[in-house]
């Protein structure tokens, strides 16, 4: 039976080896193409590592040589817009030197591979990670830059009629009143909802500012956790989520922040079905980098 099962494994991921390959070269071998055939393979497959590796393998130097194009041609529009630049901002402003291609491989690596592909799944099926579970993702993310190891980050588990109570508070908050029998059905939209809090110390070498951003990160490697692990997440937030009920429920302190809730369960097959489809690309990561 596990051979079986072995043996059908290797026979999808030759498929969708084959199938990537196969767009690849109808889309002329375009990196970003190559790149977004993979991310599709990959949530098939529900793997990332080794058979992210072997794929990468096969085609990197596709991969590569279309990243040294466009190397090139970046470096040639930089250096046309520098001649043509007359301000003296231009003049002082290098911008990044692509030149030299890059060694990293964004879907060879599983870190980077899952990092790249992760995606909010806004409706989560009833499935959740038990708290078990919960505690090895918080392990996994407690590695979070965090300025003099002040920890001033938290998640409350919120199941079950915990999240009635949510949609209480949040109905307080927005002087709504209910016929009885009536709820706040925004909270059920997941049966686990995890609240971060943002619980910043006095400390005289890191400011306030340096510990909210600590916290925001605990919550986004949480996503990439739970992506990484299987599981579907959407962080939410909203204008009522510092109100004082709600705050009141959360047990928070005046110094602490509320930073939303993260809403998981389980990947909806339909979902899996349409990420196969979805064409959304990687925004282009120029725009998030520049040089002074
Ligand atoms: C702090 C924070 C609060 C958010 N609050 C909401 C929210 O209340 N409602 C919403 O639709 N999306 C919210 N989002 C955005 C979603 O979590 C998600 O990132 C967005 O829909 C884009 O999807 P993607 O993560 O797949 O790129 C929030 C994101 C962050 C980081």
């Amino acid at each position: 039976m596990g051979e079986l099962m072995g043996s059908h494994k290797k026979d999808k991921r030759k498929k969708s080896k084959h199938k990537a390959r196969k767009r690849s070269q109808d889309a002329g071998g375009d990196a970003c193409e190559v790149t977004k055939d993979r991310v599709r393979a990959h949530f098939l497959d529900g793997n990332t590592g080794p058979w992210a590796k072997d794929l990468a393998a096969q085609d990197a130097r596709t991969a590569r040589s279309a990243q040294s194009e466009k190397n090139t041609d970046l470096a040639e529009d930089a250096a046309s817009s520098a001649k043509a630049g007359t301000a003296t901002i231009a003049s002082t402003r290098r911008g990044p030197d692509y030149s030299v291609p890059s060694s990293i491989d964004i879907v060879a690596d599983p870190v980077l591979h899952a990092l790249s592909t992760r995606r909010s799944i806004s409706k989560v099926d009833p499935e959740t990670p038990n708290d078990s579970d919960l505690l090895e993702i918080i392990r996994s993310i407690s590695s979070v830059a965090d300025h003099k190891a002040l920890r001033s980050w938290r998640f409350l588990i919120i199941r079950g009629d915990d999240r009635y109570r949510l949609g209480e508070a949040l109905d307080e908050a927005a002087g709504v009143v209910r016929k009885p029998g009536e709820t706040n059905t925004k909270p059920l939209r997941a049966e686990l909802l995890l609240a971060l809090v943002s619980s910043p110390v006095k400390h005289d070498k890191v400011p306030e500012w340096e510990q909210h951003a600590t916290a925001a990160g605990a919550g986004h490697l949480l996503e990439l956790a739970l992506w990484q692990a299987g599981w579907g997440v959407m962080w939410r937030s909203g204008t009522l989520t510092n109100t004082e009920s709600v705050r009141r429920l959360h047990r928070l302190d005046d110094h602490e922040l509320l930073m939303g809730w993260f809403y998981i369960g389980a990947v909806p097959e339909r979902y899996r079905q349409r990420l196969t489809t979805s064409t959304r690309p990687l925004p282009k990561p120029e725009q998030f980098l520049d040089t002074l």
